[in-house]
C-alpha cells in the first residue's frame, strides 16, 4: 500500500468562507457561483431540515467535474457559519405574480432581522450583503439588527438592475452584453433610476446610438425587469442573474478588486439623503464599501433618486411598526 507521509505540524489553512442564509433558488445558485468561481468555501443555511445539506452534497459531488476544491456545507445551525468573511442574506419569501416587492415587507422583515442577528453573533467581523426583498428596507433592517458600521453592510440590487439594462441595450443594438456598461441607481423597484446618459457601448455613449423613445422603452423594461420574470414563471422570480450579481459583489470584496458597482448603501448626507438605504455607486473592496461616489446628477435624475428614497423611507417607517407589533 502506498501511503501519504504526515507533516510534523498540522497546516492550518484559513480559507475564506461565505455564509449564505436561505437555500432557495437565489441562495443555492449563489452557492454554486461562489464555489465554482473558486472564491470561497460556502456555508449554506436554511431552516428547512435536510434541504441545505442535500444541496451542499449535490454541489460537492460536482466538484470533480467542475474542477474546484471548495467546501460546501449545508446546515440548519448558525454555529456552523462561524468565522465567515461574508454573510449573504437571501432568506425570505419571493414575490408572487401581481405582488410588489413592498407586499413582501411584512413577511420578510422578521425573517431578515432574525437571520442578521443570528449570523452576526457567529461572524462578528463579517461583511453583510442583503438580497431579500424589498431590498433597500431589508438592508436597513439588517443594518439596525447587526449594529454594523455602514461600510460593512449593503444590499444587492443595482448590479442586477444594471445588468438588465445592459442586456436590453445589447439586445437592441446586437452587441456583446459585456461591451455595454450602464448604471442604475435608486431603490430596487419601480422607482429605480437608470442613468441613460452614463450608458456606453465600449465607451460610445448610448445616447448617440439609440433615439430617446427607444431608450425610454428600454428603461421601462429595466424598471419592470423583475416583475417580467415573475409573470413568466408564475412560481417565484429570477435567480440566475440575481445570483450572478451577488457573486460579483462577493468577488470584489474577497479579492479586493475595488470595483465601482451600484450598491444599496446606508447614506449619511450623500446625495442630500440621510438615514436611508438606497442604490448609489460604491467602491467595493476587502473593507466592504470603501467609498461612495457622488455623481453630478441632472435635476431630473436627482428628483428620481429622491422620490425613490422617499418611498424607501415610508417602507422603513412601516417596517418599524411591523417589528414593534
Ligand atoms: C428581481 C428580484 C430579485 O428583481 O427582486 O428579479
Amino acid at each position: 500500500m502506498i501511503m501519504f507521509s504526515s507533516p510534523n505540524s498540522p497546516i492550518v489553512c484559513n480559507l475564506p468562507r461565505v455564509t449564505i442564509v436561505g437555500a432557495g433558488r437565489v441562495g443555492s445558485t449563489l452557492a454554486q457561483r461562489v464555489a465554482e468561481k473558486n472564491l470561497a468555501d460556502v456555508v449554506l443555511l436554511d431552516i428547512i431540515a435536510g434541504m441545505p445539506q442535500g444541496l451542499a452534497l449535490d454541489l460537492m459531488e460536482a466538484r470533480g467535474i467542475e474542477i474546484h476544491n471548495r467546501q460546501i456545507i449545508g446546515t440548519n445551525n448558525y454555529a456552523d457559519t462561524s468565522g465567515s468573511q461574508i454573510v449573504v442574506i437571501t432568506a425570505g419569501l419571493p414575490r408572487k405574480p401581481g405582488m410588489s416587492r413592498d407586499d413582501l415587507l411584512k413577511t420578510n422583515a422578521k425573517i431578515v432581522v432574525e437571520a442578521a442577528k443570528n449570523a452576526i453573533a457567529h461572524s462578528p467581523n463579517a461583511i453583510f450583503i442583503v438580497v431579500t426583498n424589498p431590498l433597500d428596507v431589508m438592508t436597513y433592517l439588517a443594518w439596525q439588527a447587526t449594529g454594523l458600521p455602514r461600510d460593512r453592510i449593503m444590499g444587492m440590487a443595482g448590479v442586477l438592475d444594471s445588468a438588465r439594462f445592459e442586456t436590453f441595450i445589447a439586445l437592441e443594438l446586437g452587441v456583446l452584453p459585456a461591451d455595454v456598461k450602464a448604471m442604475v441607481l435608486g431603490s430596487h423597484g419601480d422607482l429605480m433610476v437608470p442613468l441613460s446618459r452614463y450608458a456606453t457601448v465600449n465607451g460610445i455613449p448610448m445616447t448617440e446610438l439609440l433615439d430617446a423613445a427607444t431608450i425610454e422603452r428600454l428603461v421601462e423594461r429595466t424598471r419592470n425587469g423583475g416583475a417580467e420574470i415573475v409573470e413568466l414563471m408564475q412560481t417565484g422570480g429570477a435567480f440566475f442573474a440575481p445570483a450572478s450579481a451577488t457573486s460579483v459583489m462577493v468577488e470584489s470584496i474577497l479579492l479586493n478588486q475595488s470595483r465601482l458597482l451600484p450598491v444599496a448603501a446606508y447614506l449619511q448626507g450623500e446625495y442630500d439623503l440621510e438615514d436611508v438605504v438606497i442604490g448609489v455607486p460604491c467602491r467595493l473592496g476587502c473593507g466592504g464599501i470603501e467609498s461612495i461616489l457622488e455623481l453630478n446628477l441632472t435635476d431630473r435624475e436627482r428628483e428620481g433618486l429622491h422620490t425613490s428614497a422617499q418611498s424607501v423611507r415610508k417602507s422603513i417607517e412601516r417596517s418599524q411598526e411591523i417589528l414593534a407589533e
